[in-house]
C-alpha cells in the first residue's frame, strides 16, 4: 500500500498489475477522479509514447505512474507544465538520494546522456471549460535483460545511481513533489521554475538541433524563457524560441 502525507492525500490511488496504458486507463476514469489521483501499474502492454510511439513498459522493470490534473482556467493555462513535471520528478529522485539526472527539453530524463524516463502529458476539455490532464511517467528502474526488452534508443535505469531500496518510498515522493509544484505552477506560471529548469538542463550551452518535421535549425542551446520556450542561439548570434508542438531536439 502507499501511504501519502497529510498536506498531499490523493482520494485515490489505484495500483494494477497489468494494463493496456495507465494514461489510457485514467483518461477514461476522469469524471470519477479527484486531482492528485494516481494509477500505478507493474507492466503495460500498449504503453503510449509521445509522437504516437509505442512505450515499452516490461512487467516490474519500470515505475509506471499517470496523475491526474484539472486546470480550471482551461487549455491555454497549461503551457510550459511538462517542463514542471520533468522538475518536479528529478527533484524527487534527488530527495530519495538519486543524484545527477537531468532534462531534455520538453521533458525527457536523462542519466549519463541516455534516456532514464518518459514523460507524456494527454490532455481533454472544451472550450471555455477546465482543461483535464493525465500526466504520464514510465521512469527505468531495473529492466529485465531479455529478448522483448528492445528498446530503440541508449536508456539509462536508476539502479545505476545505487539501490533501490523502497519503490514505495520512491512513489510517495513522486507523487508529493508532482502535486506540490503543479499548484505552486498554478499559482506563479512556468516562470518560477526558468532557474530550476536551467540548471537540470542537459543540452544547456550544447550545440543542438531542433527538428521540425522536414525542417532542421541548427545552434546552441540557451535553457528556456518566462514561457516555457526553448531558446537556440544561432550562428549569427540571434536568439530563435520554439514553443513546443511537433518538435524534437538531438544533439549536434
Ligand atoms: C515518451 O515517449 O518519452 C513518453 C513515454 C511515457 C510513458 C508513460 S508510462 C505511464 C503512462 N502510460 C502510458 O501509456 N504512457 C505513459
Amino acid at each position: 500500500p502507499v501511504r501519502l502525507g497529510r498536506e498531499l492525500a490523493p482520494t485515490r490511488v489505484e495500483v494494477v498489475p497489468v494494463i493496456g496504458s495507465t494514461n489510457q486507463h485514467w483518461l477514461e476514469s476522469i469524471p470519477g477522479l479527484e486531482k492528485g489521483d494516481v494509477c500505478l501499474a507493474e507492466c503495460q502492454t500498449a504503453g503510449r509514447g509521445r509522437r504516437g510511439r509505442h512505450w515499452v513498459s516490461p512487467f516490474g522493470g519500470q515505475l509506471i505512474l499517470s496523475l491526474y490534473w484539472r486546470l480550471e482556467q482551461g487549455m491555454a493555462a497549461a503551457m510550459g507544465l511538462s517542463l514542471v513535471v520533468g522538475i518536479a520528478v528529478v527533484e524527487a529522485l534527488q530527495a530519495q538520494g538519486f543524484e545527477g539526472v537531468q532534462l531534455k527539453w520538453p521533458n525527457d530524463l536523462y542519466l549519463g546522456g541516455r534516456k532514464l524516463a518518459g514523460i507524456l502529458v494527454e490532455m481533454s476539455g472544451t472550450a471555455g471549460g477546465p482543461c483535464h490532464l493525465v500526466i504520464g511517467m514510465g521512469l527505468n528502474l531495473l529492466l529485465p535483460k531479455d529478448e522483448q526488452t528492445r528498446i530503440d534508443q541508449p536508456w539509462a535505469e536508476l539502479a545505476e545511481l545505487g539501490e533501490i531500496a523502497d519503490r514505495n518510498a520512491l512513489v510517495v515522493a513522486l507523487v508529493g513533489y508532482l502535486q506540490r509544484y503543479l499548484a505552486l505552477f498554478e499559482r506563479e506560471g512556468i516562470a518560477a521554475f526558468r532557474e530550476q529548469w536551467n540548471r537540470l538542463d542537459y543540452f544547456n550551452g550544447k550545440p543542438v538541433r531542433v527538428l521540425m518535421g522536414e525542417q532542421e535549425v541548427h545552434g546552441r542551446a540557451r535553457g528556456i524563457d518566462d514561457q516555457g520556450a526553448l531558446l537556440l542561439e544561432l550562428d549569427n548570434g540571434e536568439i530563435k524560441r520554439f514553443l513546443g508542438g511537433e518538435i524534437s531536439l538531438r544533439g549536434a
